[in-house]
């Protein structure tokens, strides 16, 4: 590991401590791995803008307390505010801070990245960071998210709304069917590995809803 992405974990460490499980250092751990898997097949990308992206995404989160009004605020931007002076405590150039704050300005975006003619690095980063929503493990982070945010885990009668953002977030399971099931991919193994994921996710809700009539 280069002296920089050493310094830069130094200083968000103790930051993530605080987004744990969901969106902390375990989270930031996947995001990176699967950037890695998602940029195989091309070498020219800047893997170390990716890194710090990683780590560095999701800390507006600290600045959200609860809720869609305060979702619809973007934690991306709040997450670009606070890695301003963290890129430069670390010592990473200009140049490569520009690409991580855009990477991070779009990770969370509903349009059409494709439209926005953004570099590579902001697809590729894109995917990796939507991937740790689906699958198994993506259906705990977003329960886990939920409580975290006062919210319940299933509430029928609250009606699905899947335009708004993260589907109104809620409850963990309009945030699920909504948003998370809906989730674009931009890269072709990205493309792949989701369909897998959600499919696994189809026969989650499918017997979820079984177990939830009997329940009444
Ligand atoms: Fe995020
Ligand atoms: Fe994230």
């Amino acid at each position: 590991m280069k002296s920089w992405q050493k310094k830069l974990i130094k200083i968000v460490s103790p930051l993530l401590k605080k987004l744990e499980p969901d969106h902390g250092a375990a989270h930031s751990r996947v995001v990176f791995w699967w950037c890695l898997i998602l940029t195989e097949d091309n070498q020219r990308v800047d893997k170390d803008t990716l890194f710090a992206a990683a780590w560095l995404h999701d800390l507006g989160h600290l600045k959200l307390k609860s809720g869609i009004e305060n979702r619809e605020r973007k934690h991306s931007d709040l997450s670009i505010s606070l890695a301003r002076s963290i890129l430069k405590k670390a010592g990473v150039s200009e140049k490569k801070a520009k690409l991580i704050k855009e990477i991070i300005k779009v990770h969370e975006e509903n349009l059409d990245l494709l439209k926005m003619k953004l570099p590579l690095e902001c697809l590729i980063f894109h995917d990796a960071d939507k991937m740790d929503s689906l699958g198994a493990l993506g259906i705990a982070r977003q329960f886990v998210y939920s409580g975290r945010v006062n919210k319940k885990f299933w509430d029928p009668s609250i009606p699905r709304n899947a335009s708004l953002p993260w589907g109104g977030n809620f409850s963990a399971m309009h945030t699920i069917l909504d948003s998370q099931m809906n989730l674009k991919f931009y890269t072709k193994k990205g493309k792949r590995i989701s369909e897998d994921r959600k499919r696994y996710m189809h026969s989650y809700i499918k017997r979820f809803f079984q177990e939830w009539d009997f329940k009444k």
